[in-house]
């Protein structure tokens, strides 16, 4: 790279019209884009069989592409696919250590599985034992440790080939919420110290506890991708459409923090953060003359999106 392009401008991975079509016909991807910048933690969010795990599983090599392109850290994962894993970590969804083995043999010898050599491997198994909280585990049976030190215990192994990029597929559907915490808390410590997080989950919590930036997605179609923050924003706006009596005036009155504009003459479009009383509304048009004969919730596409979303998440947990 010439020092004229800083490595920060390059994004930890890259999505380009990603599409993907199984051999049963199912189009699970369907043309999606999406960045995610380093030292970023982003959340992929949506309902079971928006494409998820298809995206990881192409990001991770686990599935082929049918159109589209992916690079990790500036490298092409089509062309140059085992530089552009040796960049990456992956935590499966399912507990897939063997149980009979100790945490610390479990990590040296993933490391040996990935080249590491053993002095090194030992060395770092300390290292992310620790991290992990784990150290003290280090010589016991994984079989006898609690469910979330098992959890931690596939992120550290993870997190041996020392990825600058960690992605996780739904880590905690179906666990409770004492090891969803316990996880949280163990991937804040790894981003903190400087590792790019992907995790897909179909927690809106989750995303909204974690992470910094999201892509929200729906039956393999990127539907809205940003800043937490705003996108939290979004949501905590009310619409109403008010029908009035007779015909609205040519000034409109001006209601702090709401937005009151006319869709035709006889309706009024409303917008007001979720918090407001909806009584000063009616006050400031009550003062201008206009009378409310009925008053309707107007849709939001992201409100029912997160509707369907949180719904399926109580169905799932
Ligand atoms: N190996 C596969 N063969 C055929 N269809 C698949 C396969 N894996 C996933 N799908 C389908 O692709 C869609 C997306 O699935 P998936 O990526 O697993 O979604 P998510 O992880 O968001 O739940 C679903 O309709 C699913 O049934
Ligand atoms: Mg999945």
């Amino acid at each position: 790279m010439s020092p004229s392009t800083p490595e920060a401008t390059v994004p930890a991975l890259r999505v380009r019209d990603l599409r993907k079509t199984y051999d049963n016909g199912v189009q699970a991807l369907k043309g999606v884009s999406l960045d995610v910048m380093p030292g970023d933690f982003f959340a992929l969010l949506g309902p079971n069989g928006a494409g998820k795990s298809t995206l990881i599983g192409i990001v991770s090599s686990l599935v082929n592409l049918t159109s589209g392109s992916v690079e990790v850290f500036g490298t092409d994962l089509v062309t140059r696919r085992s530089e552009a894993m040796r960049l990456l970590g992956l935590v499966p969804q399912e507990i897939n250590f063997n149980l009979f083995e100790q945490p610390f043999e479990i990590l040296v010898n993933y490391a040996g599985f990935y080249g590491i050599p053993r002095e090194e491997a030992e060395a770092r198994a300390e290292a992310e034992l620790r991290r992990a909280h784990l150290w003290d585990k280090a010589r016991v049976m994984s079989r006898t440790l609690s469910g979330g030190m098992k959890r931690r215990l596939m992120i550290a192994r993870a997190m041996m080939t020392r990825p600058r990029l960690l992605i996780l597929d739904e880590p905690t559907a179906g666990v409770d919420i004492e090891i969803r915490r316990d996880m949280w808390r163990a991937l804040r410590e790894i981003n903190a110290a400087g590792t790019t997080i992907i995790l897909t989950t179909h927690y809106l919590e989750e995303a909204e506890s974690l992470c910094r930036n999201l892509a929200i997605i729906d039956r393999g179609t990127i539907v809205e991708q940003g800043p937490m923050r705003a996108l939290l924003a979004k949501l905590d706006v009310e619409g109403f459409l008010l029908d009035i009596d007779g015909q609205l005036p040519a000034t409109l009155p001006v209601v702090e923090g709401a937005t009151l504009v006319a869709a035709d003459r006889q309706t009024l479009d409303l917008d007001m953060p979720r918090a407001m009383d909806l009584n000063r509304v009616f006050a400031a048009l009550d003062a201008a003359g206009i009378r409310v004969r009925s008053m309707r919730t107007k849709s939001n596409r992201l409100e029912e999106l997160f509707v369907r979303l949180t719904g399926q998440s109580r169905e799932a947990a």
